[in-house]
């Protein structure tokens, strides 16, 4: 099985944060994208964040015109899951929950050709467990991007027990035809990036409830002295606060309550909140509606 031709469809499904940046690193790329949401004004909005993204890299002159304008026309809206009956390839982006992807993955066997990928964008969750629902568990694979998806290289691609090796590999060669630098991984809880950091949130969750610092100068503390691109709060505020405690959760219950990965009461706070984070204008900082995320 080979990476998958110019020429293939990609479907991404959610188009949030993560859905969007695939969206727009695979229609870069050259393929026609078929985008679809539970929310159609996801997929609005979605769709303006990429055109506003490449409208910006073309004034800047790190992309031209006619590329922006061709890359525009390979997005397609798709109004419900049976217009992505001809994909190649199907990246889940949705949820962070178990239930709602076995359910997905379920309904769109049904759908999508027999030799179609699917490759879900958990951070966290078992690639086994939500693969174990389908018929054909060995065509599932992780495909987890990083935020902001057009500027983080990393791609980790994560085998479940049941995955098919040439289907890992095809999606590894495709993620490096997209610029991407791909890394396998098995599937154990958090993979390889979101175990090592949990520890990095949940000792920023920690000082702060021990109020040794305010969440600004913990952050500038590890950027400018612990050498890390940003602080745990700032990139807690990127990730999604909803998103994030759901993949603390995740991992704290995958490693049968294991103390190092307890979730904050703050963090719940958060949730309960709404303050989610940039998406939501607010988290622990304050953001612009509709912020363009960072680009290359
Ligand atoms: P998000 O909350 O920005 O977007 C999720 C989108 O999925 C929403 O637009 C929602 O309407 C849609 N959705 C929910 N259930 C659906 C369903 N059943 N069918 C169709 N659409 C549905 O979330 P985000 O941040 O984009 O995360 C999506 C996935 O990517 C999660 O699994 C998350 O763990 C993972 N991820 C998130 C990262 C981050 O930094 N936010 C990084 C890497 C992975």
């Amino acid at each position: 099985m080979a990476a998958l031709g110019q020429t293939s469809i990609v479907a991404v499904i959610g188009s949030g944060a993560m859905g969007a940046g695939i969206a727009q690193v695979a229609a870069a790329a050259g393929h026609t994208v078929k985008l679809y949401d539970a929310r159609p004004d996801a997929v609005d909005k979605a769709l303006d964040g990429i055109c506003s993204a490449w409208g910006k890299l073309a004034a800047k002159g790190k992309m031209s015109a006619a590329e922006a304008e061709a890359a525009v026309g390979r997005l397609v809206r798709a109004p419900s899951l049976a217009q992505l009956a001809d994909a190649d390839l199907v990246i889940e982006a949705i949820v962070e929950n178990l239930d709602a992807k076995r359910a997905l993955f379920a309904e769109l066997e049904s759908i999508v050709a027999d030799d179609a990928i699917l490759a879900t964008n958990t951070s966290s969750l078992s690639v086994t467990a939500i693969g174990a629902a389908l018929r054909r568990p060995e065509r599932l694979v992780g495909m987890h991007f990083f935020n902001p998806v057009p500027l983080m290289a990393l791609v980790e691609v994560v085998s479940g027990l049941a995955t098919d090796a040439a289907v890992a590999q095809a999606v590894q060669d495709t993620a490096a035809a997209w610029g991407k630098s791909p890394v396998h991984a098995k599937s154990t809880p958090g993979f390889i990036v979101n175990r090592v950091a949990r520890p990095y949130y949940a000792e920023g969750w920690r000082l702060l409830s021990e109020q040794a610092a305010d969440p600004a100068s913990i952050d500038a503390v590890m950027r400018e002295a612990g050498g890390f691109r940003m602080g745990p709060f700032e990139l807690m505020d990127l990730i999604g606060h909803d998103v994030n405690y759901a993949v603390t959760k995740s991992v704290f219950d995958a490693y049968y309550g294991d103390q190092r990965f307890t979730p904050s009461v703050l963090q719940l706070e958060m949730v309960d909140a709404g303050f989610l984070g940039r998406k939501a204008g607010r988290g622990f900082y304050r953001y612009a509606e509709n912020a363009v995320p960072p680009q290359p």
